[in-house]
């Protein structure tokens, strides 16, 4: 359970004032697939960030399972962070040195699970999206299809409740777009509460919660 209380988010440009969230209210039940979508510059991956536990809302509050996300320390905030959220950007920010299946290490190692499991649910996970004969491989010399499959076991790394991804689909050609998209609904239909900021409204219109945004303003949409 996501609840989002008159949050705001003021940036400081040069002495401007950029209101990129305004006074925004809203819950998000769990295994709910959110989307969002809104023009460039409009808030959306602030929205996303601000729910992450990333960026510090200049009002307002985040509750994640009735906790408030800002109101913790930074160490209780990055705990959240690490076993609640997964996250999933449109670069999919693999790390290039390290093989697939360390690729979906990473988060597990820094949550201090034991080498061994880490081996075992990275293998299971790749397994999940299709990808066990390919557990050796470097990003580079993975397919942006493969690529992005390794984001997405990445992202089920560690059991998120949660899945912040900020147009995911935004390299994609429609195939693999679809396949995000469809990984996703699965997601949400175990239970797992997916937020997906998306250009295509054709994506979105899928989710079973549409927000849009402008200005900074979250408004619900058809
Ligand atoms: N770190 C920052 N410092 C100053 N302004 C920012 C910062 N991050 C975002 N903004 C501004 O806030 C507004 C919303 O940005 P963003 O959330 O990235 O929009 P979107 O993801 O919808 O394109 C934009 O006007 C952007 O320039
Ligand atoms: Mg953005």
């Amino acid at each position: 359970m996501i609840e989002i209380e008159n949050l705001s988010k003021v940036f400081i440009q040069n002495g401007e004032q950029i209101v990129a969230l305004d006074k925004v209210n809203l819950s998000i039940s769990q295994g709910e697939f959110v989307s969002v979508i809104g023009p460039s510059g409009s808030g959306k991956s602030t929205f996303l960030l601000t729910i992450g536990g990333l960026i510090e809302p200049t009002s307002g509050e985040v509750r994640i399972n009735g906790t408030s996300l800002y109101k913790v320390d930074n160490k209780e905030r990055a705990r959240i962070r690490l076993h609640t959220l997964g996250f999933m950007f449109q670069t999919f920010n693999l790390i290039p040195y390290l093989a697939a299946i360390e690729n979906v290490e990473v988060p597990m190692s820094l949550a201090g699970i034991s080498k061994g499991e880490q081996k075992r649910k990275a293998r299971e996970f790749l397994d999940r999206v299709g990808l066990s004969h390919r557990i050796k491989h470097r990003p580079a010399q993975l397919s942006v299809g493969e690529r992005q499959r390794v984001a997405l076991a990445r992202t089920l790394a560690n059991d998120p409740s949660i899945i912040l991804a900020d147009e995911p689909t935004g390299n994609l050609d429609p195939d693999l777009s679809r396949e995000v998209t469809d990984y996703f609904k699965g997601f949400a239909e175990n239970g797992i509460t997916v937020i997906m900021v998306t250009h295509d409204h054709q994506k979105a219109a899928e989710s079973n919660h549409r927000l849009q945004i402008i200005n900074g303003v979250v408004s619900a949409t058809l």
